[in-house]
């Protein structure tokens, strides 16, 4: 049996790429689910900033405060200090302002819920989806610019950004497996991030190759369509 969320697994599984908040194969085969904190931070910083500018602020981040209490007690001039170079810099008030609020109200615990999830500081629906699914393995869609790249994609959807996004949306949605949402997650964005990328995509190593409607009618390259400014 094989579905197109499997098909994107056992690709995600051979080619997933190494990021520092992600369980490394082996660690992963053993048991081991990401760390909440981590995927918090590294959702945060990735926020209008690319995965190579994030990873060395991520690292001297988890060095200084490995745990979000260590975070929540960091003096904000520090704090302000480590993410100089960032940019948009509510994203860290926020982010002390979130820590704090983890360790007041929930303990120092991410709590494993969307709901209480969206409630705290600077979490927004990405975020909480994030979150909820890469760390907790809950079924939640995680909707980026890569994740509508790929869908209007394999579903040759015509209908401009931004009015497609709903339809973008249900899609990814109906596609997100029972088992294994976080991954799933992941591998959509991986995928779009190195394969079915915004010019030249390569159709030909691409898992959904076979089923991709874009590229049967020969239209992967001019999707997404986007309403001019
Ligand atoms: N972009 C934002 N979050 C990501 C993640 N967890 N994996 C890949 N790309 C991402």
């Amino acid at each position: 049996m094989c579905d197109l969320s499997t098909e994107l697994l056992d690709w995600y599984d051979l080619h997933a790429r190494a990021m520092p908040w992600r369980t490394p194969p082996a660690e992963k085969q053993a048991g081991v689910r990401p760390d909440p904190y981590r995927i918090w931070l590294s959702e945060v910083m990735l926020q209008q900033t690319t995965v190579a500018a994030v990873t060395e602020y991520f690292n001297r981040f988890t060095k200084r405060w490995p745990t979000v209490s260590a975070l929540a007690a960091a003096d904000d001039a520090d704090v302000m200090g480590e993410w100089a170079g960032l940019g948009y810099y509510a994203r860290a008030r926020n982010l002390l302002k979130c820590a704090r609020a983890i360790v007041a109200d929930h303990g120092g615990i991410f709590p494993a819920d969307h709901a209480a999830l969206l409630k705290l500081p600077g979490i927004g629906p990405y975020t909480a989806a994030a979150i909820s699914s890469i760390a907790f393995d809950l079924r939640h869609v995680v909707v980026d610019g890569n994740v509508e790249r790929v869908m209007a994609r394999l579903y040759n959807v015509h209908t401009p950004l931004p009015a497609a996004k709903p339809e973008l949306t249900t899609l990814a949605e109906a596609l997100t497996p029972n088992s294994r949402p976080g991954d799933y997650a992941q591998a959509v964005m991986d995928l779009g991030a190195t394969l079915c990328t915004p010019k030249s995509p390569a159709c030909g190593i691409c898992p959904w190759r076979m089923p991709c409607l874009a590229r049967q009618a020969g239209t992967a390259q001019d999707l997404p369509k986007k309403t001019p400014k």
